[in-house]
């Protein structure tokens, strides 16, 4: 009963929201890079605003983050010290390929990771790694349209390839693309993918999808054979959607916006397009580019797991006098009204974390990691120098407790658990540090002022002990 005891404890992050050095050791520019601070981050990250280079009138908070290019040693140290099993990070692609299409890579940029993840193993901490998370060189983006373009593939590829010989025997976890179907709502910061005055939005994204589903399944495919030990996942930003009221239409709406997220893990889990995906491009008049060998090579070369990051459930209704709307994760749902919500006003859901645990284990069969989760709140530094983030715990407990429900009364198999920010990083959605996912606080704040000194809060003991306990004392 209760977690295994192999169960991968651990945090997340990813390298645009916590390295900083955007522009040292040889890194080129990425997407990730141009966004700044403030209302227009959003306008970039939807594609509505350009942005090919660095513009000195904004703000970009990524550009020195929380500086763990320099503080790595210091910053695993504390993950080890809270007794994590696992540290999910990402590889900044900029880093290892500045522009992204050249042929040798970055050696200051791969000796880097290989630092970082030999630092993971002094303290056997398995580093869960995720290829690209959002990023992509900026060059991409200039020169081939990035992920609208096909030859997105030889320069996945050529990455991938690097990282899985490089690090053979010290990574063995991977994930192809964070979020994979957050395209469909950012697609400049989920992907580098801007799309053009006059061209057909949907055709647009379904064409650099089909390109990444490739890379990924091509990933697989190499991953497993450069180690045969490599592990490797898809990553569906999840929550299940729940129909307002038991309207058939409303019933009928949440499958298929569930579908619209499904869909991806679909291919990337079962290996083809389900019909339902045919149908739906044809009905958006999505005339998709797929070349000899492409579904094959989706066919033979499945994940060998299912990651996801879950923050809420979502709710949707077709009723036009029900509008009131909350935010959550990248995009605006219907407003729950048995929910309470974060102040970001992302609703807080733990029994809907136990029915998207459910949801997709009975959808694909394969061991589940959950790869994020937390709370975003805004943290207070007590006289004492202390920081007491009960509700981050209580947020977390509510959570873990559910997933603890889908292990031991749903037989759902995971692997393990990451929250998301382990670290205080920076937020991807609205480029503030004041939103603080972490056990660690990081002395920085919204305007990048601060002197980035690290301070265990309340729930990085919390966490120490849960781990210890593994779990079973919530
Ligand atoms: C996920 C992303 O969408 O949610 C992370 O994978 C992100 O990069 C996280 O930081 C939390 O979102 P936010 O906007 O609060 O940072």
């Amino acid at each position: 009963m209760g977690f295994p005891d192999n169960f991968l404890w651990g945090g997340a992050t990813a390298a645009n929201q916590c390295e900083g050095g955007f522009d040292r050791d040889g890194r080129g520019l990425a997407n990730v890079d141009l966004m700044p601070h403030g209302e227009d981050r959003w306008k970039v990250a939807v594609g509505a605003m350009k942005m090919f280079e660095v513009n000195s009138n904004y703000f970009y908070p990524g550009h020195d983050a929380i500086k763990m290019i320099d503080y790595y040693k210091e910053d695993i140290a504390m993950l080890a010290e809270m007794g994590f099993k696992t540290y999910r990070l990402s590889i900044a692609w900029s880093r290892i390929y500045p522009k992204g299409d050249e042929l040798e890579p970055n050696e200051q940029g791969l000796q880097f990771y290989e630092n970082l993840f030999k630092e993971c193993r002094k303290y056997n901490i398995e580093p869960l790694v995720t290829i690209t998370h959002f990023d992509c060189p900026i060059h991409l983006t200039k020169e081939y349209g990035s992920w609208k373009n096909r030859e997105m593939i030889v320069f996945y590829e050529r990455l991938c390839r690097t990282l899985f010989t490089r690090y053979k025997g010290l990574v063995k976890y991977w994930l192809t693309f964070n979020e994979v179907n957050m395209i469909l709502h950012a697609p400049f910061m989920a992907a580098g993918v801007f799309i053009e005055e006059g061209e057909d939005a949907n055709q647009v994204k379904y064409q650099a999808i089909h390109h990444e589903l490739v890379a990924s399944a091509l990933a697989t495919k190499i991953a497993h054979e450069i180690d045969p030990d490599n592990k490797v996942g898809c990553m569906l930003a999840a929550g299940n959607y729940y129909p307002y009221t038991p309207n058939p239409d409303d019933v009928f709406d949440a499958m298929m916006k569930d579908r619209d997220n499904y869909f991806f893990i679909d291919v990337q889990s079962r290996g083809s397009y389900p019909n339902y995906a045919w149908k739906r491009m044809e009905q958006l008049g999505v005339n998709l580019d797929i070349e000899e060998g492409d579904l094959e090579l989706l066919k033979n070369n499945t994940v060998d797991f299912i990651s996801f990051s879950y923050y809420s459930s979502r709710t949707t209704s077709v009723d036009p006098n029900v509008v009131e709307q909350t935010d959550g994760n990248a995009f605006k749902t219907i407003k729950n009204p048995y929910l309470s919500e974060s102040e970001w006003g992302w609703q807080i859901d733990p029994l809907g974390f136990r029915i998207t645990l459910n949801s997709l284990y009975d959808r694909y069969q394969k061991p589940l990691f959950v790869v994020e989760n937390g709370l975003g709140a805004y943290d207070k530094i007590e006289a004492d120098g202390s920081i007491q983030d009960d509700y981050r715990i209580e947020y977390l407990a509510a959570h873990i407790k559910a997933m603890k429900d889908a292990i031991e009364l749903d037989g759902v198999e995971v692997l393990g658990y990451t929250s998301w920010g382990c670290i205080d990083l920076v937020s991807a959605s609205t480029g503030e540090m004041s939103k603080r996912y972490g056990y660690i606080y990081v002395d920085r704040d919204d305007e990048g002022n601060g002197t980035y000194k690290r301070i265990p809060k309340k729930s990085f003991y919390w966490y120490q002990h849960l781990i210890e306990t593994n779990g079973s004392e919530l």
